[in-house]
């Protein structure tokens, strides 16, 4: 990857960074400043060097969503001026305004579908507004948008400094010491299977929880009875008999009865399987502690509807092992974020969807770029 680093004459250029500021809002409030704060060093690293800073990103999946909060917060953190929608007069005359060391953030580059087409009249548009092209924005790079993908091929193009962070830190889980483990959790098997089978022949252990565990548990013939499960069947899959494989011994099901702490072979038809049960927390705990490396992506409960325990009691488990612990997804940051746990960890990921892709690919169509 060719590196910002590599820059050496930055002064007065102007560079289009392309950062991961989607980040998740309360009431227009920036609930969780993770990305925010990881973004900040390749921004202040380019003002540093007299560059002329002009931040893209976008942020949600509504065409109406605005990046205005997040402007909001980051102006208590660096001098940042903001420039609404890139193709507007406005953003054409701040721009031109821009001194050696300025940061002008653009608006929600999404409200334009083009940047999601990867349209190539959008690419033109914004590789105009840039001589050089830095991209820091490691959660989009599954994403073949405009500003990720397509501006990349016309512009000269740089890893920011966090993105080179996510690539060498996350490679390590791909050699990881030995015995390793790796916790998958959250839903969507279908998107999960390569993975799943990557991880089962590097690694030592692969457990398996969240409503993943429920679609294996349904193609053993086990009851699930309303619990979440994935579109596809497992039935003929040789995850489902491989040594290596471990899953929930108990689960908290939710059902006529309200909750309750079950064997995994004792669901009924009318109960939904909500989180794992403290047995299975406890022999995660015990891997955990024999483990030199662990990679965790996913919650193990409904995290969401408040199922949160096993979650919370792994990361605080994780947390005190000895093991290189390296761990991304939405949820599973988030409930480490929540027990002020991310310095207790070797490398927390910004990343979601694409720390996934990494993972199981050991790079992105976006990082190929530079
Ligand atoms: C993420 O939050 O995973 C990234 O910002 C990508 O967002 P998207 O899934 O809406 O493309």
């Amino acid at each position: 990857m060719k590196k910002v680093t590599e820059l050496t004459d930055l002064r007065g250029k102007f560079v289009l960074l392309r950062s991961s500021l989607n980040i998740p809002l309360d009431n227009g409030m920036v609930r969780n400043k993770f990305r925010l704060q990881r973004a900040l060093p390749t921004m202040r690293y380019l003002s540093e060097r007299g560059a002329k800073v002009i931040i893209i990103s976008h942020i949600g999946r509504e065409r109406t969503e605005t990046l205005q909060p997040v402007y909001e917060e980051l102006t208590k953190h660096l001098p940042v001026d903001w420039g609404g929608r890139v193709d507007s007069i406005n953003f054409a005359e701040r721009r031109k305004l821009l001194a050696e060391g300025d940061i002008l953030l653009a608006e929600n580059l999404r409200q334009d579908e083009r940047e999601e087409n990867n349209d190539f009249g959008f690419v033109g548009l914004l590789a105009g507004l840039g001589e050089i092209y830095v991209n820091d924005a490691f959660a989009e790079a599954h994403r073949e948008h405009a500003s990720t993908f397509g501006v990349a091929k016309i512009l000269p193009a740089y890893a920011g400094l966090t993105l080179l962070e996510e690539v060498t830190e996350l490679s390590k889980a791909l050699h990881p010491k030995h015995p390793a483990l790796f916790l998958l959790g959250g839903a969507k098997f279908e998107t999960k299977i390569p993975l799943a089978e990557k991880y089962l022949n590097l690694y030592e252990h692969v457990f398996i929880g969240g409503a993943l565990a429920n679609d294996i548990f349904k193609a053993r013939g086990l009851e699930v009875g309303k619990s979440l499960v994935s579109d596809i069947s497992l039935k003929d899959s040789p995850i489902l008999n491989n040594e290596k494989l471990l899953l929930p011994i108990d689960v908290i099901v939710d059902g006529p009865h309200g909750k309750l702490i079950k064997e995994t072979n004792q669901v009924s038809s009318e109960e939904r399987i909500m989180d794992c049960g403290p047995k299975t927390i406890d022999m995660l705990a015990s891997y955990i502690e024999e483990a030199s490396a662990v990679l965790w992506n996913g919650p193990f409960g409904a995290y969401e509807e408040g199922y949160v325990k096993s979650t919370e009691q792994t990361a605080r488990h994780i947390a005190t092992a000895k093991a290189f612990s390296v761990v991304g997804g939405g949820d599973t940051v988030a409930a480490i974020e929540k027990l002020n746990l991310n310095d207790s960890f070797g490398f927390v990921s910004i990343g979601g969807g694409s720390t996934l892709t990494f993972l199981e690919r050991g790079s992105t169509s976006v990082i190929d770029l530079l």
